[in-house]
C-alpha cells in the first residue's frame, strides 16, 4: 500500500487529471454567462453527506472525489463572488501550492527551508522599502493577519520596557472599527477588557484623531500603561483608512508603539493612484499585510514587518537546543526564532512567484481595477432610487442597503430577506455587516474578472427583490 501510494506514475496520471479539471473549472467560471457562485447546502446536510462518504467501503475514485468537493464548495472564481475578503487566487498559485505541499519545507530552521527563509527575507526587505521603512528593516511571513497582529503586539509589548509585574496595567488604543483580531491579540497578551481603549470613529469610520490626546491622558491618569496604538489600513467592515500620519505624530509624542493593520488595504502601496491612503505608514513601528487578501495568493500568507528604527528588543528568544545551537536569537534565517509558529510552510513562494513572473505591475493593475470598481459600484447604488450607501468607499469594499419606506426596522427586514434570497439562488455571493446598529449588504470586490456588467446585474437582481 505505502509503495503504491508513493508511485510517481499514479501521481503523474492523477495530477494531469486534476490540472485538467481545474482548467475546465476556470474556463467555466470565466465563461460569458454568469456562473453560480454558491450552491448553498445546509450544514447538517453537508455533514450527513460527508459522514456517509467517509464510511463508504467503496474504493475511492479520485475524479469522483474532486467532483464532490468542487460541486459542494463555493466558487471564488465566479464573477459573482463578491463576498468576504479572501483572494481569488491566480491559477499560477495552484501550481505553487502543489510544489509547497510536495516539498513540505518548513521555515522553522534554515536548513529545513533554505529557499523559503531566504525568499521571505528578500520579499520583506522589498516591501519594507516600498512602505518607506528604514533600510535594514526586518520581518517574516506568517499564517494570517490575526497571527500577524498578535506577533506585532507581542513585539510592541517586549519593546515597551514595561516590567512584567506591571502587565495588569497594560493598555492599547485602537479604533472602534478595528478588526476583532487586534482586541483578541491584546487580550491574549493580558490586556484587560477595560484597558483595550476603543477610540470612536468619525462619519467616514476613520479613527477620531482629534480625540487621541484626551483619551490618552484619561487612560494615563487612570494608571493605565498605554504601550501601543493601532491604525487601520483599512478597516474590515467598510474599508476606511485611518489618518496614519496623525496617529504617527501622536505615537511619537508619547513614545508608544504604532502598529498598522494593513491586512487588506496595505496593498495600496503598489498603486500610484491609491498609495496616498498610506501616507504616514513610513513612521509606524510595525505593519501586517495579508498576501491572501488582495495579492492573489491562496490562504494563508501574511507579511509582518518591523521598522528597523525600533527593532531593539526581540520578542522571542526561545531556547531549543535540538533546533539550533548557534546563530544567536536574531538570526534571520531561522524563522521560528521570530514567529509564533514552529513548523510553517513556505507560503511566501506564492507572492514571490507572482512578482517574479508578472512583476509588481500585476498588483498595480489589480488594486487600481478593484478600487476603481468600488467607486463605480457606489455610483450605481447612488443612481438607484430606494438605495443608499453606508459611506463613500475608499477601496473595493462597498456597503449599501435598500430602503423599504417602512422605517429602520423595515429596512433591516428587507435587506436581510434580500441577502438570504441571493444566497439561496447562488449566482452572487455577497455578505452583510452591521453599521451603527443597522443591517447593510456588503460587497468586497476581490475578483479581477468581475466587471461593471456583473455589478449592474447584481443591482437589477436586488431591485427585483425589493417589490
Ligand atoms: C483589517 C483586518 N485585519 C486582520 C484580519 C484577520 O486576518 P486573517 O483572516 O488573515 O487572520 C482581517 C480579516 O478580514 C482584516 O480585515
Amino acid at each position: 500500500m505505502i509503495f503504491e501510494a508513493n508511485s510517481h506514475e499514479t501521481f503523474r496520471e492523477e495530477a494531469h487529471k486534476l490540472v485538467d479539471l481545474i482548467a475546465d473549472h476556470l474556463k467555466m467560471s470565466h465563461s460569458e454567462g454568469l456562473q453560480k457562485t454558491i450552491g448553498r447546502i445546509p450544514p447538517e446536510e453537508q455533514l450527513g453527506f460527508w459522514r456517509e462518504d467517509f464510511k463508504s467501503k467503496e474504493p475511492m475514485d479520485l475524479q469522483d472525489f474532486w467532483s464532490k468537493v468542487f460541486s459542494r464548495s463555493i466558487n471564488v472564481h465566479s464573477r459573482g463572488y463578491l463576498g468576504h475578503q479572501i483572494s481569488v487566487p491566480l491559477p499560477l498559485t495552484a501550481l505553487t501550492s502543489a510544489a509547497i505541499g510536495y516539498m513540505n519545507n518548513s521555515t522553522t530552521v534554515y536548513e529545513l527551508a533554505m529557499v523559503g527563509n531566504t525568499m521571505e527575507k528578500v520579499i520583506i526587505e522589498h516591501l519594507a522599502g516600498k512602505f518607506g521603512y528604514d533600510g535594514d528593516s526586518e520581518g517574516f511571513v506568517t499564517s494570517g493577519g490575526s497571527l500577524g497582529n498578535l506577533t506585532a503586539l507581542l513585539k510592541a509589548r517586549s519593546s515597551s520596557g514595561i516590567d512584567s509585574k506591571d502587565y495588569s496595567r497594560l493598555a492599547i488604543m485602537v479604533s472602534e472599527e478595528a478588526h476583532y483580531s487586534v482586541e483578541r491579540a491584546a487580550s491574549i497578551l493580558g490586556v484587560s477588557r477595560e484597558n483595550i481603549v476603543k477610540v470612536p470613529s468619525d462619519e467616514s469610520f476613520r479613527i477620531r484623531t482629534d480625540l487621541l490626546e484626551g483619551i490618552y491622558s484619561e487612560a494615563v491618569s487612570a494608571g493605565k500603561l498605554v504601550f501601543c496604538v493601532v491604525g487601520c489600513a483599512c478597516t474590515t467592515s467598510v474599508g476606511a483608512y485611518d489618518d496614519l500620519a496623525a496617529i504617527a505624530d501622536f505615537a511619537r509624542t508619547h513614545g508608544i508603539w504604532f502598529h498598522v493593520d494593513g491586512a487588506h488595504g496595505g496593498v495600496a502601496v503598489f498603486s500610484d493612484k491609491y498609495r496616498h491612503y498610506l501616507d504616514g505608514i513610513e513612521h509606524s513601528d510595525s505593519l501586517v499585510l495579508d498576501f491572501h487578501k488582495m495579492m492573489l495568493v491562496p490562504s494563508i500568507s501574511t507579511a509582518v514587518i518591523f521598522n528597523a528604527r525600533n527593532r531593539g528588543a526581540n520578542a522571542f528568544s526561545p531556547k531549543a537546543d535540538y533546533l539550533w545551537q548557534a546563530g544567536g536569537a536574531g538570526a534571520w534565517y531561522d524563522s521560528a526564532k521570530h514567529t509564533l509558529e514552529c513548523t510553517k510552510p513556505i507560503s511566501v513562494l506564492h507572492a514571490y512567484a507572482i512578482m517574479r513572473v508578472y512583476g509588481e505591475e500585476i498588483y498595480r493593475q489589480h488594486v487600481d481595477k478593484l478600487y476603481d470598481l468600488g467607486r463605480s459600484f457606489a455610483d450605481m447604488v447612488k443612481g438607484q432610487a430606494g438605495m443608499e450607501l453606508a459611506v463613500e468607499p475608499s477601496c473595493n469594499i462597498v456597503c449599501f442597503r435598500c430602503l423599504s419606506g417602512a422605517g429602520e426596522d423595515g429596512d433591516d427586514r428587507l435587506n436581510k430577506r434580500i441577502y438570504e434570497e441571493l444566497l439561496e439562488e447562488g449566482l452572487f455571493y455577497i455578505v452583510s455587516t452591521t453599521i451603527r446598529g443597522r443591517f447593510y449588504l456588503r460587497v468586497s470586490l476581490m475578483n479581477p474578472m468581475t466587471d461593471a456588467e456583473t455589478l449592474e446585474e447584481l443591482l437589477k437582481d436586488i431591485v427585483k427583490r425589493t417589490v
